[in-house]
């Protein structure tokens, strides 16, 4: 079958070059217990090994099994894991803790599916600790896996999509090696870390760059795909200065819409016979891309906008009030009074 070849040779690369440019001693690997490996795991979720490697020896040392680490108080584990950031990681694996003396005997289970049940688990995190725990060849597809296997098996658009995750956990199932799946699941978490890197990947030191189609199309950074952003609506908004002498009327915006219940210039519309346009303003809001048309107004015209309070402020007050940004900018620029 070919799948099995693509998968005895990718595999035999990589584990070729892992063994020589692997990294071998990591704590987590010597011993490679499933207690050890689990508190790695959670560690190495968003977080990357140059700093998980201060905190994982002084945690083992304090809670050096899980039975010590269901028992021990939530503000200790906490003490511990200060400085690694998303704390949630460290109350998912107390209550983990906690479940594993209650459900399985004190130890963690041994299958993906029970592990896959405790909190702060996923797919990935179950194979990765099964995998390394037992020496079972299970698929990985954490952050950096994503990443070389779009790459490597031409995956586009963003690993965040269903569809494109799915098509990600396949390819890693079809590299799968048949032996060695402790030493295959460091070999790949250590490809993506240490040469498949996101910006300037070191193709020329790649084990598996022969048949990367990323590489043979020069798509490595193309790969994996962004997330797209939805393009933002774009709104004309027409804005008119009234001035008086050192004064500038002002209106409360409506509560709801942008910029909601703060002071602004007052909106409507122009006739551009007697007012004259001022340089249009791009901003930005979150959903939307304001294209702003300021309109000096005569000094004569009366304003016929009114649905909500205007008002009249000295210029420099106005500057004092919280206008939105764009607002502030073209006040800011209005040339003194005479
Ligand atoms: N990231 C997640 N798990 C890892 C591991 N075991 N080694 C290196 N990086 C990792």
């Amino acid at each position: 079958m070919p799948s099995c070849r693509l998968a005895d040779d990718f595999a035999a690369r990589l584990l070729a070059w892992w063994d020589e440019h692997g990294r071998h001693d990591l704590p987590w690997q010597h011993p490679r217990t499933a207690y050890r490996v689990w508190v790695a795991e959670i560690m190495l979720q968003q977080t990357q090994v140059s700093t998980v490697i201060h905190y994982y020896r002084p945690f083992l040392q304090r809670f050096p099994d899980l039975q010590t680490l269901a028992c021990a108080g939530i503000d200790d584990i906490m003490s511990a894991w200060s400085g690694l950031g998303y704390y949630r990681r460290a109350v998912h694996m107390h209550r983990a803790a906690q479940l594993c003396m209650q459900l399985h005997k004190g130890a963690l289970p041994t299958t993906a599916e029970a592990l896959l049940a405790l909190p702060g688990i996923g797919r990935s995190t179950a194979n990765a600790i099964i995998s390394q725990s037992l020496d079972l060849p299970l698929p990985i597809l954490d952050g950096n896996l994503k990443r070389v296997l779009a790459r490597h098996a031409g995956i586009a658009g963003w690993p965040g999509e269903r569809s494109v995750e799915r098509k990600l956990w396949l390819a890693a199932e079809l590299r799968l090696p048949q032996h060695r799946g402790a030493d295959y699941a460091q070999a790949c978490m250590d490809l993506g870390a240490t040469l498949c890197r996101r910006r300037q990947p070191r193709c020329g030191d790649c084990p598996v760059a022969g048949d990367c189609h990323a590489l043979q199309l020069s798509q490595q950074d193309e790969l994996p795909g962004r997330r797209q952003r939805r393009a933002k609506t774009q709104r004309q908004l027409q804005l008119l200065v009234y001035r008086r002498g050192d004064q500038i009327l002002l209106q409360k915006r409506p509560a709801i819409g942008i910029w909601a219940s703060m002071w602004s210039l007052p909106e409507g519309t122009a006739d551009p016979r007697s007012a004259q346009a001022m340089q249009v303003i791009r901003h930005e809001l979150t959903h939307l891309q304001l294209h702003i048309t300021p309109w000096l107004m005569p000094e004569t015209a009366e304003c016929m906008v009114a649905d909500t309070p205007l008002q009249w402020y000295k210029l420099r007050e106005s500057l004092q009030l919280g206008l939105p940004k764009p607002i502030r900018d073209i006040i800011a620029q209005l040339p003194e009074p005479d």
